[in-house]
């Protein structure tokens, strides 16, 4: 089977989340499966790649009522060739967070059949991913200039996030994608204004998230961010399927970051690792450290954390965050830092190396997300014996086994997060806790379940039963 996989962002090559690491580590396990697969991303001005692509030149974009080149480079490993869309549109400082966004990946998104032509490349396929290539489905059934072979192909979007969506004016979008005026009232519609996420859910054949939960929750209001009825509508091609985790990738065995490596039957290593984050961090390593890796952004419920950090504290838990984004709380976690210092560190930026040494150094990962599509934290930290104190919603709700592997709240209240931090404090330091930890540690988050998953829905999207 030949698929072109669609993304705005593919670990290691670029990074803002988790969208990053499944576009990294799901086209690996499809190419095991025996697939021949095409990855297709943006060439932004902080691409990670050494040796940098190969540049093959210029390819003739449809766009804006007209044609457009953007250059083309490609590389290939372990498997899986990547192209990537080089334009100044993302030789900008960030990946995202500019008013023409939409526009911008309108553009990325439409390059990609041009691109695979231009490669050889022709798909059975076509797998998209979130708001920024929702586009596609929509362009493969519609869209002017195709090339051979591309108009009609089947799709699949994965949604790995309903709450962003691409909002825009309608009659832009007509223009740059030259859609016939009928479309104004298609899936495109969305109260009046184009939303590139509700026309991959009416365009693709098939859409899935990234849990199985998180498929049931975005139906309803609570979840839906204003696109529920539409997901309700469509409830009959919509399935979830869970995030798995490059284990080549995170694995307390052999982490590259870490100095000291460690696995379930020998924990010392894990021991020297918080040792060493603490250090670091300048945190007292004897007591229990409890650690935030995040986006810093409301869905994770990030406000909460803080909320509770005082009596955290209080009840002896050290804390660590490591993460970036909302400017306000960004100053509460540096203010919190201050009042605490041996016992709170907060670490504003992303840092890879660092993320590592938490998963590793830390005893408890805190998730209070107010809602998480599958969230990869969690899984991650487990692997690296690290017990996740998560809301039970979505995707932390399906990889994490209350008091088994972690421990669960069910309301996203600084108070229910407190009393479960509170209670696995309590068992902090007794045979109880490292039956858990050891439990964590065994669970089998690897890609294998989930990819033969995508195969199987990639067959009867191409072979639909009669
Ligand atoms: P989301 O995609 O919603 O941000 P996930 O849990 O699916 O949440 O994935 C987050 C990914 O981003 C993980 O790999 C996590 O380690 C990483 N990450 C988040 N914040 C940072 C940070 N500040 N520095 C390094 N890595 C981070
Ligand atoms: C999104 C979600 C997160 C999920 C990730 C990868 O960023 O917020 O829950 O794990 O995508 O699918």
């Amino acid at each position: 089977m030949r698929i072109l996989f669609v993304s705005s962002e593919v670990f290691p090559f670029s990074k803002t989340g988790g969208l990053a690491d499944v576009s990294g580590a799901l086209p690996k396990s499809l190419v095991d499966l025996g697939s021949e697969i095409l990855v297709i991303t943006p060439w932004y001005r902080t691409l990670q790649a050494t040796p940098p692509p190969l540049w093959i030149g210029d390819v003739e974009v449809p766009f804006d009522g007209d044609f457009e080149s953007v250059g083309v480079g490609t590389l290939e490993r372990d498997g899986v060739r990547y192209a990537f869309v080089g334009h100044p549109d993302y030789q900008r400082e960030e990946l995202y967070g500019y008013p023409d966004d939409v526009r911008r990946f309108a553009r990325f998104t439409r390059s990609a059949p041009q691109i695979a032509a231009r490669l050889g490349f022709k798909p059975d396929i076509v797998h998209v991913n979130d708001w920024h290539s929702a586009y596609l489905p929509l362009v493969l059934t519609h869209g002017w200039h195709l090339p051979k072979g591309f108009a009609g192909l089947p799709s699949i979007l994965t949604i790995h996030n309903v709450q962003y969506q691409g909002s825009s004016g309608i009659e832009e979008v007509l223009y740059w994608l030259r859609l016939p005026g009928a479309f104004r009232h298609s899936y495109l519609n969305h109260f009046g204004a184009a939303n590139a996420l509700q026309a991959g859910l009416g365009f693709a054949n098939r859409v899935t998230t990234v849990s199985p939960s998180y498929a049931q929750e975005i139906t309803l209001p609570e979840y839906g961010y204003g696109l529920d009825g539409t997901l309700r509508h469509i409830a009959h091609k919509l399935f979830g399927i869970l995030n798995g985790l490059d284990t080549e990738v995170w694995n307390p065995q052999k982490d590259p970051y870490l100095v000291s490596s460690y696995c379930c039957n020998h924990l010392e290593g894990k021991v020297v690792a918080k040792k060493h984050l603490c250090d670091k961090l300048q945190l007292d390593s004897d007591r229990p450290l409890l650690a935030v890796v995040s986006r810093l952004v409301e869905q994770k419920g990030i406000d909460l954390f803080l909320a509770a950090s005082d009596e955290l504290i209080l009840k002896g838990w050290s804390l660590a965050l490591l993460g970036s984004g909302d400017k306000k709380l960004e100053v509460a976690a540096e203010q919190l830092a201050a009042k605490y210092p041996g016992r709170m560190t907060t670490y504003l930026g992303y840092d890879e190396p660092l993320a590592h040494q938490v998963y590793a150094g830390a005893d408890a990962l805190a998730i209070p997300s107010r809602f998480e599509p599958c969230g990869l934290n969690q899984m991650i930290a487990m692997r690296y014996g690290t017990l996740p104190i998560a809301r039970a919603t979505g995707g932390l709700k399906d990889t994490i086994t209350h008091e088994q592997t972690g421990f669960l709240f069910d309301k996203a209240s600084s108070k229910d997060f407190l009393e479960t931090a509170s209670y696995a404090k309590s068992l902090y330091g007794t045979p109880e806790w490292d039956r858990l930890v050891e439990h964590a540690m065994r669970q089998d988050f690897s890609w294998q379940v989930s990819a033969a998953a995508y195969h199987k829905l990639y067959s009867a999207t191409i072979f639909p039963l009669p």
